[in-house]
């Protein structure tokens, strides 16, 4: 039930992009996927930077080891060609402002925390277009002298619903100011964000109902009102069953007809753990094929029970760093 080529495939695919957005619903392995992506590509060879919107820094505590201990608006090291940013909204403005001022000089001299309480209340959505122009700037800065830029972005974006909001946002704002500078940047960003040769959506889910039939939804959402390039979707968390194919066969052939009566406490109670695992793996299976019927793309990343999750992930694909 679980394939690890198909998965390692998949990741590779997306490694190969220069923009991946990394969604789902809350908790379902966003940040966990989109550190497995960049120490992927980063092995590889591909210098890739990890970016956090708004300081939510979950990344920095997967890199425990040897990791710097803040992970700020400038990008930072992790590891050898991985590296990691978080784009807060507060420095996004002053950078943003000060750009727009010509000026950084006077930009520190203006901007203090009431000028961007007034620019938050004035221009709609304004922290999040500073966040997005952020983030574009990044993915288009040219290469600075001898000093090699990122060939990846992998971006740990927020819940499903906020990260269609925010990558709907450049379409939105180009269309408000119709010309000018505002509505040029806007459909640049719209263009290096959305097209399908250069970016990809992954969504993150689990094998659960209620995360299925949202996964679904957002899917198609993602696609007709986002007209985002959707194109993996991770379900995680997919146990190991504990009894593999031959085991559960052999378990079935000798399960007593007609209940537990006759055998002793102790084998009655192996018994009604395997029913239950039975029973809880093919729930599990059940949703997967759901989605797999419903969605392209599909591949999932099995629970890790024991040991760092990453590592315990890479195992399973064969990732050897
Ligand atoms: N495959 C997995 N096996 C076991 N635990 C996992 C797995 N994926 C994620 N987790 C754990 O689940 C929690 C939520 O994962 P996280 O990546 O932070 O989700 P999100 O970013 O979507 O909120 C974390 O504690 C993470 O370590
Ligand atoms: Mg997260």
């Amino acid at each position: 039930m679980f394939d690890p080529g198909t998965t390692a495939a998949c990741v590779d695919d997306l490694a190969a992009k220069r923009l991946v957005f990394v969604t789902g619903k809350g908790g379902t392995g966003k940040s966990t996927f989109t550190a497995l992506l960049g120490r992927r590509a980063a092995a590889r060879g591909v210098r890739t930077l990890l970016v956090e919107l708004d300081s939510r820094s979950t990344i920095r505590k997967m890199f425990s080891h040897g990791a710097p201990t803040k992970i700020g608006y400038q990008p930072v090291a992790l590891a050898p060609d991985l590296f990691a940013v978080d784009i807060d909204s507060e420095n996004a403005v002053v950078s943003y402002l000060s750009e727009a001022l010509g000026s950084h000089a006077i930009a520190t001299m203006v901007i203090n925390n009431r000028v961007i309480r007034y620019f938050y209340d004035a221009v709609p959505a304004g922290r999040e277009i500073v966040v997005l122009s952020r983030l574009y700037s990044l993915v288009t800065a040219g290469r600075a002298g001898d000093e090699r830029e990122f060939d990846l972005f992998v971006v740990d974006m927020p819940a499903s619903g906020h990260a269609l909001s925010l990558l709907q946002l450049p379409a939105t704002a180009g269309g408000a100011f119709g010309v000018g500078p505002v509505a040029k940047r806007a459909r640049q960003m719209e263009e290096a964000f959305l097209d399908p040769r250069r970016s990809a959506l992954a969504i993150a889910t689990i094998p659960e109902e209620m995360a299925v039939s949202e996964t679904v939804e957002f899917h198609r959402r993602f696609r007709e009102e986002g007209r985002a390039p959707v194109r993996a979707v991770i379900v995680n968390m997919l146990p190991d069953p504990f009894l593999d194919e031959a085991a559960a066969m052999l378990y079935r052939q000798a399960r007593p007809a007609g209940g537990q009566g006759g055998v002793s406490p102790a084998a009655a109670a192996v018994a009604r753990a395997c029913e239950w695992d039975m029973a809880k793996t093919a729930r599990k299976m059940q949703h997967m094929r759901a989605l797999q019927d419903a969605l392209p793309g599909v591949v999932s990343l099995p629970l890790v029970e024991t040991g760092e999750v990453l590592e315990g992930i890479e195992a399973h694909l064969g990732f050897l760093i």
